[in-house]
């Protein structure tokens, strides 16, 4: 299993502190956003990881992170978007680097109280297709930021709908995707949509209609902290007095 981390986008909903850095560089409690993002795959033994980012900070990640052994990673490649063209063209990048293997992907603003250890481990029996992670949310103003699924009777997910007025369910798609080789057939094949981008809940939808797409509920706290800045507070205190990362509690 490879691991691509998405770090790019410019961060227009941090304004102005997205000026002068860039977003996943902002700190979370004591230590800069994207190196939780790493912290969540190395717990989980995913080890050989791709860094996606863009514009004029990209050199940063290099200073912070280096070839990643400080942060357990045996290695850690950059690719560099030249432009913010979405989450799903950023994962393009790392199609040589996955090469035959499969891929778990995070966005670097992704923040979890507990492991995702056994989401890959589940990843990894299943025969086929893409593994998405749920978390429930309970505030529907919130749903209208986020990707959400219905679910029908029997618990599959029969479409994701992006940023919905009306959200389907009360599970927000969070931004840790897995994917088999499939993904590098998709992804040419999508066109932009009304905010010029290549969503990746173009590539999940993808995955539905071929009956391939598995899911999970995460336990514990789920938060994206380039959402608002609101949210960057919220996952900040969350973080500061509970941790991030952690095992879960048998
Ligand atoms: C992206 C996805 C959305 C998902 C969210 C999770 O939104 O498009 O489906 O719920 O990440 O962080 P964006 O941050 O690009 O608005």
């Amino acid at each position: 299993m490879k691991g691509v981390i998405l770090a790019g986008g410019t961060g227009t909903r941090l304004h102005p502190l997205t000026r002068i850095t860039n977003k996943h560089l902002l700190p979370i409690y004591d230590r800069p956003m994207v190196t939780y993002a790493i912290e969540a795959l190395v717990g989980a033994g995913v080890k050989d990881v791709m860094l996606v980012t863009g514009g004029t900070h990209a050199g940063e990640f290099l200073r912070l992170l280096g070839n990643g052994h400080d942060y357990g990673l045996d290695r850690l490649f950059y690719a560099m978007q030249d432009k913010a063209g979405g989450i799903a063209e950023a994962l393009g990048l790392a199609e040589r680097f996955v090469a035959r293997d499969r891929v778990v992907v995070m966005l670097a603003d992704n923040v979890v109280e507990y492991s995702i250890d056994a989401a890959i481990r589940n990843f990894e029996q299943q025969p086929r297709g893409a593994r998405i992670l749920l978390s429930r949310v309970d505030e529907p103003d919130h749903l209208h930021h986020l990707g959400v699924p219905a679910i029908d009777a029997s618990g599959r997910v029969t479409r994701i709908v992006e940023k919905p007025d009306d959200p389907p369910s009360q599970l927000a798609v969070t931004g840790i995707y897995l994917y088999d080789g499939d993904v590098w057939d998709v992804i040419p094949s999508l066109e932009p949509s009304g905010r010029g981008e290549l969503e990746i809940t173009d590539v999940n939808n993808w995955y539905v209609e071929q009956s391939t797409m598995e899911y999970e509920i995460l336990d514990g706290f789920w938060g994206d902290a380039g959402e608002s800045i609101d949210a960057y507070y919220a996952v900040n205190d969350f973080v500061r007095q509970n941790g991030a990362n952690k095992s879960r509690p048998d």
